[in-house]
Parts: structure tokens; sequence; C-alpha cells
């Protein structure tokens, strides 16, 4: 059974309550539950951090262990070279996903340190994103 892993940065704890909004009314764990349902042909692996050199931790880990990634590192998406390094050094294909359409938000937004070695982006399709992400690593390796 191929194995995934999600990863979600900072402040993604918070999903349902923060901005609802953005991010709407759902928590992540009640998504992740649903997600294994939709998903028994998979083994999903959830790893949340705040902490950006956790998330490069788990990246480098989960990178050589994993069939694929996907990855959601929320304002670290705009910052983090790290997480673009981490991205960069390992085999596992990794998709990019954002609840919100950052190309419809804020400048700072626009900049990402992870798309360019991402193998592909999802953006705006809200947590349905996570799902067609999983979708395509199901099909492609
Ligand atoms: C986000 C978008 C980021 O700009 C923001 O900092 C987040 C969440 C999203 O999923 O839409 O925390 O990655």
């Amino acid at each position: 059974m191929k194995k995934i892993a999600i990863i979600n940065g900072p402040n993604l704890n918070l999903l349902g309550k923060r901005e609802p909004g953005v991010y709407g009314n759902e928590g992540f764990e009640s998504f992740l539950s649903k997600l294994k349902v939709d998903h028994p042909d998979v083994m999903l692996e959830y790893f949340q951090s705040n902490i950006e050199g956790e998330i490069v931790d788990f990246i480098q880990q989960a990178g050589f262990s994993c069939d694929g990634i996907v990855l959601n590192p929320a304002a670290y998406t705009h910052t983090s070279v790290a997480i673009g390094d981490a991205i960069a050094a390992i085999p596992a294909p990794v998709i990019e996903v954002h609840i919100s359409n950052v190309h419809a938000r804020e400048e700072f937004r626009k900049i990402s340190h992870v798309s360019a070695k991402a193998k592909g982006t999802i953006c705006g399709l809200g947590l349905e994103g996570y799902s067609l992400a999983i979708n395509y690593l199901k099909m492609k390796n």
C-alpha cells in the first residue's frame, strides 16, 4: 500500500477557528478522518508543526520513506528557503496545497519558495485540494 504524508505548517492547527471566512469552519482532524474514509487504499500519515525546523526535519524523513507528500507550508511558503531546499533534497514528489487562493490575496502571498521545487500546486479549492493532491499521487507513482 502506498504511503502518503500530509504536512501542515503554522496556524493550520487552528483550522475551523481561524479566519473561517478565509479557511472555512472545519478543523483538520475531522477532515482527516473523512480523507481516510475516502482514500482507504493509501496509508495517510499526518504531521503539523508551527516550527520551521520541525517541518524541514519531517520532510527529510518522509521524503525517503513515503511515496509522496502533500504539503501546506502555510506562511512559511512565502519565507522559507529551507523548506524549498528540503523539497529539492528528497526523492518523493511534493504537491503544494493552499486552502485559499493565495493569488487573490495580499501581494506577499504570491511569492512561494516552494512552488518551483514542488511537482505541482493546488490553491483556492478549500480542503478539497488535499484530496485532489492525494488522487494525483495515487495515480502517478
Ligand atoms: C495558506 C495560505 C498562506 O498564505 C497562509 O499564510 C496560511 C494558509 C492556505 O492554505 O491558504 O497560513 O497556506
